[in-house]
């Protein structure tokens, strides 16, 4: 009885990669329509919505496409939605004519309705300067780049005895690689003080991202041999790295 399924396209916790288009379809067999959260793929993989039959889509613009810290979110909406879909945080950057100050609210046409307020300029302005950078970036190219960073990782902390909750197939893999343990958070705290920042999800994970754009292999290599020295030495067991904060 479901009306609308959204689902994250890269797990935020697992990094596993969704079919996009099969889980589309499926939905809307069963009637339902379908929200894709791109947080984790948008600017780490292609993503074909439209192609994918998807309904609707929300990501933010701060991890893999490098917006900075605030950057604007963004919304996608399928074009036969565009006349009826009613956005519930309507705001007068959404209404047919703004500047009629009209008492009855009227959604602009097309997609313009999904916005609300007025636009965060200075945050924008540092999105389009890395969009700007992102329109001479062949996509295909960054995942092949993503894919080959977390193979390494992956094959280089094999050493470190982790158990590994994402997936091996390139096919089902974003661009992050998740590791296991129930000392997670101590381990990832001493990584951290080493200049490696990873971070970590309850109840066990070690989370790892690879932004492919700046990221070189010497990173990914020397990020491995901490994890692997940290989780061999002990390092981790000092009661500093215990202390939880509020931002694992
Ligand atoms: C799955 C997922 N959705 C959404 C967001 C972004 O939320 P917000 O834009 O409110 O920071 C994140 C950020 O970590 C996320 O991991």
């Amino acid at each position: 009885d479901a009306a609308v399924l959204l689902l994250s396209h890269v797990d935020y916790r697992t990094g596993v990669l969704r079919d996009m288009a099969a889980v589309t379809e499926l939905a809307h067999a069963h009637g339902a329509l379908v929200v894709w959260d791109l947080c984790h793929s948008v600017g780490a993989l292609p993503v074909e919505l439209s192609r994918a039959g998807a309904d609707f889509a929300v990501g933010c613009t701060y991890k893999y496409l490098n917006a900075g810290p605030g950057a604007p979110a963004f919304t996608y909406a399928a074009r036969r939605h565009h006349a009826h879909a009613r956005q519930p945080l309507s705001g007068w950057h959404g209404h047919a004519r703004p500047f009629d100050f009209t008492e009855e609210y009227e959604p602009a046409a097309g997609v313009s309705r999904f916005l609300s307020g007025s636009q965060p300029l200075i945050a924008a302005a540092a999105l389009e300067a890395s969009l700007e950078l992102w329109r001479r970036v062949d996509l295909g190219q960054v995942r092949a780049k993503s894919l080959a960073l977390t193979d390494l990782f992956l094959e280089l902390t094999a050493e470190a005895g982790l158990e590994c909750a994402t997936p091996v197939e390139h096919a089902r893999r974003g661009s992050q690689v998740s590791l296991r343990h129930p000392d997670g958070y101590p381990m990832v705290q001493a990584l951290i003080a080493r200049g490696v920042v990873g971070d970590f999800r309850a109840p066990d994970i070690l989370r790892f991202g690879f932004a492919p754009l700046y990221l070189r292999y010497v990173d990914v290599y020397d990020a491995a041999t901490a994890l692997v020295e940290v989780v061999a030495s002990g390092e981790w067991r000092d009661p500093r790295f215990a202390r939880r904060a509020q931002v694992t």
